[in-house]
């Protein structure tokens, strides 16, 4: 059985497009069939990502408006066989694929792959709505640990019930142990119970982010922290056995705003490791 997740967040610029790419790569080499599609219509970021700029014919436009087969736009990296990417269109604008035709694609890929990762645009931004339909099986927000990225998680995982689908889980980014020892940053279970969202895992601000880009290199190729952080949160997406579990969460009923303001859990939490 495939499955199709979804990847959003509350803002743009939380690291969805990065995650996506090395949780796909990371799938692809323990044998998965995975393909992304780059669902950020007019921003197209995952190409560049997976070092697959020039070698771009056709997009997901194309595909939806019948200028070419799907199978004629899905391109793969050298030496990675399995791991497919569906490019965005780079000048189209969101509202010009049809929900309908996004949907009917969506069915074809979970035909021909065991896991489709959609790279979405953030929440707040209409375009999302788009994309959501019932061939989705998972979604996952990505949040930050500050307050202005954890209201607007909150504001998409009201659009993601609106649409009716599967309540998301929650992966925090960008952590700083340092700070959340200081109490100047929140911890992710703190972030999980303010949103009341399952915590699916946490990963660590990692300097080697922005190496690989620097270097054009994969960052699940660099010997890093928050490599180790995405390879258990991509066993945790598979539900490989023996993965490391999380506390849960999304059990409260308090209203967000009242979440928000509890104290600042003080609790030194190792990052996810
Ligand atoms: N864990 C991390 N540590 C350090 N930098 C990160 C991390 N995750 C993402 N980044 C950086 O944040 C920026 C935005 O990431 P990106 O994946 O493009 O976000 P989005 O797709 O949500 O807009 C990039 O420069 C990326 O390298
Ligand atoms: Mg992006």
């Amino acid at each position: 059985m495939s499955t199709a997740w979804i990847i959003t967040s509350g803002k743009g610029g939380v690291g969805k497009s990065t995650f996506t790419a090395c949780i796909a790569l990371t799938m692809a080499r323990e044998g998965r069939k995975v393909c992304i599609v780059d669902g950020d219509v007019g921003l197209r970021d995952q190409d560049a990502l997976l070092g697959l700029e020039n070698r771009i014919v056709f997009d997901l436009l194309d595909v939806a408006e019948g200028h070419c087969r799907l199978e004629q736009a899905l391109i793969s990296p050298e030496n990675e066989p399995r791991l497919s990417l569906l490019p965005a269109s780079q000048f189209a604008r969101a509202k010009e694929l049809r929900p309908g035709a996004f949907r009917r694609i969506l069915v074809r890929l979970k035909q021909l792959y065991d896991v489709v990762l959609i790279d979405s645009p953030a929440g707040i931004e209409r375009s999302l709505r788009g994309l959501l339909n019932e061939e989705i099986n998972e979604c996952l927000i990505l949040s930050t640990p500050d307050d202005v990225c954890i209201r607007n998680a909150e504001r998409t995982a009201g659009v993601l019930e609106q649409k009716g689908m599967p309540r998301p889980r929650l992966v925090v980014n960008r952590l700083d142990e340092a700070l959340i020892r200081g109490g100047e940053m929140y911890a992710a279970a703190t972030v999980a119970a303010t949103l009341d969202l399952e915590l699916l895992g946490e990963i660590p601000d990692d300097s080697f982010v922005y190496r690989a880009t620097l270097t054009h290199q994969s960052l699940m190729d660099i010997d890093c922290e928050a490599r180790s952080a995405l390879h258990r949160i991509a066993h945790r997406m598979l539900d490989v056995p023996g993965t490391a579990p999380l506390p849960g969460y999304g059990t409260g009923t308090l209203p967000w705003y009242r979440r928000l303001f509890q104290p600042i859990l003080k609790e030194v939490k190792r990052i996810d490791r």
